[in-house]
């Protein structure tokens, strides 16, 4: 049985192909980058317009299969950018008419837990989950996965690339800063807000901003990454307590940070808990963990009917029924 899956959720166009054993077939993308600013949500879109015909031929290719193999086509219905999705959205209506295919439309942050489930020795983690546009501490408890904590504002991979941006450093800066945090000396003092569970990064990125031209530029990337992932590792942390689970997943693009796995892994070694991070091409964006998410959902027997199939660009992760286990 093969699931191809579409993820057009803000930069990535992505089609996967994988197997009912998760073995990936194919995991071909196209991203759009723009120079001056993060991301233009119609530019963004035309983008996948442009591409998609050649991301799914080369998909196909890939996979040495036709659209006649596919069982089931999957799409990301959301959380994301409304006209990115629609993208997506209509891709997969179209394919699924077409050769007649199940058509299932899936949870974003749902897929990056299981793939990263898949593809790493965890089994029950809290999930830090932080990418350009989301930072969520995850869990599953009682049939869904429970978001303990989230941004408030703006995802941290945004903060770190807009911060970078102000630096000249092009995009996406977060690499860039990753490395300057292994060079920087001395740590400056800047704002930490942890709400509750939430987290509000805004008044530090501001903060941090103010201090360009004023402060030693390698110590203010150290800086600023310390203190907004300090603020993740507490959730995390605190998440972890409250579950007594004994696993950290760490997925979405800020998964490939060495600065956030090197606070990872003291957090976890102070806890007795095991560290595991999705390797980078399941981390980010891509079109695997969406089929593999339509994979497993139709194996489990969900049927969506076509007129449900409307993105939803608010698709919160601790809305889906986690019926699949
Ligand atoms: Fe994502």
């Amino acid at each position: 049985m093969y699931a191809l899956g579409i993820e057009s959720t803000a930069h990535t166009f992505g089609i996967g192909i994988v197997d009912e054993k998760c073995n990936v077939l194919a995991n071909s993308k196209a991203a759009y980058t723009h120079p001056d600013a993060g991301i233009h949500p119609r530019l963004a879109a035309d983008h996948h317009l442009q591409h998609g015909n050649k991301v799914l031929e080369q998909a196909l290719a890939q996979a040495k299969l036709s659209m006649k193999d596919i069982d089931v086509i999957s799409f990301a219905q959301g959380p994301g950018l409304g006209p990115c999705l629609r993208v997506g959205a209509i891709t997969a209506r179209y394919l699924s008419s077409k050769y007649h295919n199940p058509l299932l439309g899936v949870n974003h942050c749902v897929a990056h837990v299981e793939i990263g489930k898949k593809k790493t020795p965890a089994r029950d983690p809290i999930v830090v989950y932080t990418s350009g546009a989301n930072t969520q501490i995850i869990g599953l408890e009682n049939g869904k996965y429970r978001v303990f904590g989230e941004t408030l504002d703006m995802g941290v991979g945004n903060v770190l690339d807009t911060f970078g941006r102000e630096l000249g450093l092009g995009f996406p800066a977060g690499p860039i800063i990753d490395q300057r945090y292994f060079q920087g000396k001395n740590l400056i003092p800047l704002p930490y807000s942890v709400k509750g569970m939430d987290l509000v990064f805004a008044g530090l990125l501001t903060e941090a901003e103010k201090k360009i031209g004023k402060a030693d530029e390698i110590d203010l990337c150290y800086s600023l990454m310390h203190t907004a992932f300090a603020m993740v590792c507490e959730v995390a942390e605190r998440a972890l307590a409250h579950t007594e689970k004994k696993e950290i997943l760490v997925t979405g693009g800020v998964a490939a940070s060495k600065a956030l796995a090197s606070m990872l892994e003291k957090l976890c070694a102070e806890r007795g808990a095991k560290l595991f991070i999705v390797p980078r091409e399941y981390a980010m964006d891509n079109g695997a963990m969406i089929a593999w998410q339509g994979m497993i959902e139709h194996r489990a027997g969900r049927k969506q009917p076509f007129a449900e199939t409307d993105v939803d660009q608010r698709y919160r992760t601790d809305q889906v029924d986690v019926f699949w286990k």
